[in-house]
This record gives structure tokens, C-alpha cells and sequence, in this order.
């Protein structure tokens, strides 16, 4: 299957099904992924692979007299995206459906290009990147955040490797998005990338911050339970999974350490 498809299939209708829990999850990156962005109130901003529009919608409060647009490849979750932008609070927020990489954009029509996750799924990441930057105009500014190699040891990797080992789903960390997620890990690549598309003044930032996963540990297990339709869960393996989470359940939610870098560059004027 391809990242495309599983942006349209099951994987895209969990993210549209459950905004609000994945918002919640990369909630303490949104911050210095809008710093690096320094969105001004006049931009016109481009939110790539917006998914339920939730940094289209902050972006749009950062440019009150500028506009934004969101494209996404997933039909499901652009569907989200649009019931969840009120016009009146909104007029000046717009989605589009497409694929970044090959996407017409209006040339040189955007200030600034953001993306909280979801440029990593470019199956060639200078032609994407490039196509990107034909969007901004001259010295125009891009900022995204994308995963930091997993620890063997961090907590998101070791807690969530452990709940796929107790249903027997260690192989899902081998399909194509999971391959995808890690694609710019690799921050010598990414300044490679970022450099044949163009792009300079490139800022990379590592940011470690704590993901959350429900409200409680039980929460949390249904939640990852539910990302598979039909799995049925013994009531052994679901105790296991609870005590795997129980050491990160916090008065604010099952929270768990993971690392992005927070990535930052400019076009030439
Ligand atoms: C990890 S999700 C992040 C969604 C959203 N930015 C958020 O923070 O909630 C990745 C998003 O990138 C989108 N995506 C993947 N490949 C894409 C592409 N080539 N062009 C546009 N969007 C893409 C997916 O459909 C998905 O919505």
C-alpha cells in the first residue's frame, strides 16, 4: 500500500474519526514550530499536509489580514478539515486537495510554507521541496517539524514498541508511512534536501517535548486498539498494555517523551 493510499484508507479516517486526540498528541510542538514560522498578520500562508486544518487554523489567527491555504493528499481528513473552519470565523481560510510534491500552486504566492508533520511522506523529497518553494516568493520563509531519529531508549518509542509487540504488530513499524516518518530524521539529509530545493539560512532545532496518549492509561490502550478496525484484545494482553503505560500516566494525561526537530529556511531575495 501506498503512503497515498493509507492517507485515503484506514490510517486517514482514524486521524479524521479522532482530531482532537492526535491535535492533543503534538500539541507542545505547536509553539516552536510557530516560532520558527514568525507568521507576520499580513502573510499568506501555506499549510502543507494540513490534515483536520488544526495549524491552518492557528496560522489564520497569527495572519488575520493575510490568508491561508491548506492542501492535503487525504480526502477524509481535508473533509474533517473543512467541517471543523468555521467561514464566519475563518473567511480567510481555504483547502485544497493535492499532493504537495506536484501541486500547482499559485507561483510566488505564499510568504510562508508550514508543515507540523507532513512533508515526510515524499517519495522525492528535493522535487516536493522545490515545487514548495516555486510557491513562495522571494525570500518567502519555510518552517515544519518533522521526527528526530527514535531512541532505542525514549519513551514514545519504547512504551508504543511494546504495545505493538504485546498485539503481535511489531511488522507495522516496517510499512510505508512508518518508513516515511523517519525519512528526514537524518538532519545532514535534511539540510541536503532543503539546499538542492533551494532553500538557505537552514535552521534545524532538536525540540523534545511529551506526546499524550489519553487521559489514563485505559484510555490510552483503546485509543491504540482502535487504530486496527475488528482487533479483538484478550483481557491478559489488554492488563500487559495497561502496565506498560501505567509509569507515563500523569494528572495531565499518559504522556510520553519524543523528539522532532523544528526546521526553519528561506528562499534567496
Ligand atoms: C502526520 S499527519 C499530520 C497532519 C497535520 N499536519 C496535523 O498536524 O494534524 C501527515 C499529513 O500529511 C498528509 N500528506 C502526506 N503526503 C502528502 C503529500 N504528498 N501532499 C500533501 N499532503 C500529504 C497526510 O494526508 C496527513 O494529513
Amino acid at each position: 500500500m501506498t503512503v497515498t493510499d493509507a492517507w485515503n484508507g484506514q490510517l486517514g479516517r482514524h486521524w479524521a474519526d479522532h482530531p482532537d486526540r492526535y491535535n492533543a498528541m503534538v500539541a507542545r510542538f505547536d509553539e516552536p514550530l510557530f516560532d520558527a514560522a514568525a507568521i507576520g498578520a499580513e502573510d499568506r500562508v501555506l499549510d502543507i499536509g494540513c490534515g483536520s486544518g488544526f495549524s491552518t487554523r492557528i496560522a489564520a489567527r497569527r495572519a488575520p489580514r493575510g490568508r491561508v491555504t491548506g492542501v492535503d493528499i487525504s480526502v477524509p481528513l481535508l473533509e474533517r478539515a473543512r467541517t471543523r473552519t468555521d467561514a464566519g470565523e475563518f473567511p480567510s481560510v481555504s483547502y485544497e486537495l493535492g499532493d504537495a510534491q506536484v501541486h500547482p500552486f499559485e507561483p510566488a504566492g505564499y510568504d510562508v510554507a508550514i508543515s507540523r508533520g507532513g512533508v515526510m511522506f515524499f517519495v522525492d523529497h528535493i522535487a516536493a521541496f522545490t515545487n514548495i518553494g516555486r510557491a513562495l516568493r522571494p525570500g518567502g520563509r519555510l518552517a515544519f517539524i518533522c521526527p528526530q531519529p527514535p531512541s532505542p531508549d525514549g519513551e514514545e518509542r519504547k512504551a508504543l514498541g511494546l504495545l505493538a509487540s504485546l498485539l503481535g504488530q511489531e511488522h507495522a513499524v516496517e510499512n510505508a508511512v512508518a518508513v516515511a516518518m523517519a525519512s528526514l530524521s537524518d538532519p545532514e539529509r535534511l539540510r541536503k534536501v532543503l539546499g538542492a530545493a533551494g532553500f538557505e539560512e537552514i535552521g534545524i532545532v532538536p525540540v523534545t517535548a511529551t506526546t499524550c496518549w489519553g487521559r489514563d492509561a485505559a484510555d490510552a490502550v483503546d485509543f491504540f486498539v482502535s487504530r486496527t478496525p475488528g482487533l479483538t484484545v484478550s483481557d491478559e494482553t489488554r492488563a500487559s498494555m495497561m502496565d506498560a503505560l501505567l509509569p507515563y500516566e500523569t494528572a495531565e494525561g499518559v504522556l510520553l517523551r519524543a523528539g522532532v526537530w523544528v526546521v526553519g529556511a528561506r528562499l534567496p531575495l
